[in-house]
């Protein structure tokens, strides 16, 4: 947990071999398996998430109270709340996540946020995906420097998946 936050911030993300994570607005994959992962990870925590991450899942994420992070004044979708910045979206997760026992806020994308997320998050649970594809949006490098690997499993591809991933969960070093 960081100083600023009474939770802990998490980013929840799913990365490409060459760290591409979108292509024209959407997911370069099909990855159910993954997506069960996502929805355990992140079910009865509040999400962040950019704009553009919002409008290509196109509905708020059920069990979570969701925040949407834009800059546009007028933009009020049913059923999230909004915010100005991810500070504010942080300080919105944060009481939140302490209003219904969370001890942990998710930040999940797109690739904007998650470059301004990196330096305020304790944990990442990555899925890296074991493919090279094309894209338009990226996740920021890893630095090893900063981050520690504490939990690593290979996960084959099942019927709904297109690729096998490797799954690892990242803690912030103390430095
Ligand atoms: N692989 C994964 O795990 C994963 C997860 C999530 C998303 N994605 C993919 O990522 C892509 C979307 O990512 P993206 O980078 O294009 O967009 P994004 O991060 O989802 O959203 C960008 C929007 O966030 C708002 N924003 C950004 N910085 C801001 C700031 N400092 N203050 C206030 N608002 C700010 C702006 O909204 P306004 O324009 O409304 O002002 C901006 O257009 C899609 O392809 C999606 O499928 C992948």
């Amino acid at each position: 947990m960081n100083h600023a936050t009474p939770v802990s911030v998490v980013i929840v993300a799913a990365i490409a071999a060459n760290n591409v994570i979108g292509a024209d607005g959407d997911m370069p994959w099909r990855l159910s398996t993954d997506l069960k992962r996502f929805k355990s990870i992140t079910m009865g925590k509040p999400v962040i998430m950019g704009r553009k991450t919002f409008e290509s899942i196109g509905r708020p994420l059920p069990g979570r109270a969701n925040i949407v992070v834009t800059r546009r004044q007028d933009y009020a979708p049913e059923g999230v709340e909004t915010a100005a910045s991810l500070e504010e979206a942080i300080r919105i997760g944060a009481d939140r996540a302490l209003s219904n026992g969370a001890d942990t806020l998710c930040v999940v994308g797109g690739g904007e946020i998650y470059g301004l997320a990196m330096p305020l998050a304790d944990r990442l649970h990555i899925t890296h995906v074991l493919c090279e594809p094309d894209g338009d949006t990226v996740f920021p490098v890893i630095n090893p420097e900063l981050w520690a690997p504490v939990h690593e499993k290979r996960v084959e591809a099942g019927e709904k998946d297109t690729y096998p991933t490797r799954y690892v969960i990242y803690d912030k070093k103390a430095l």
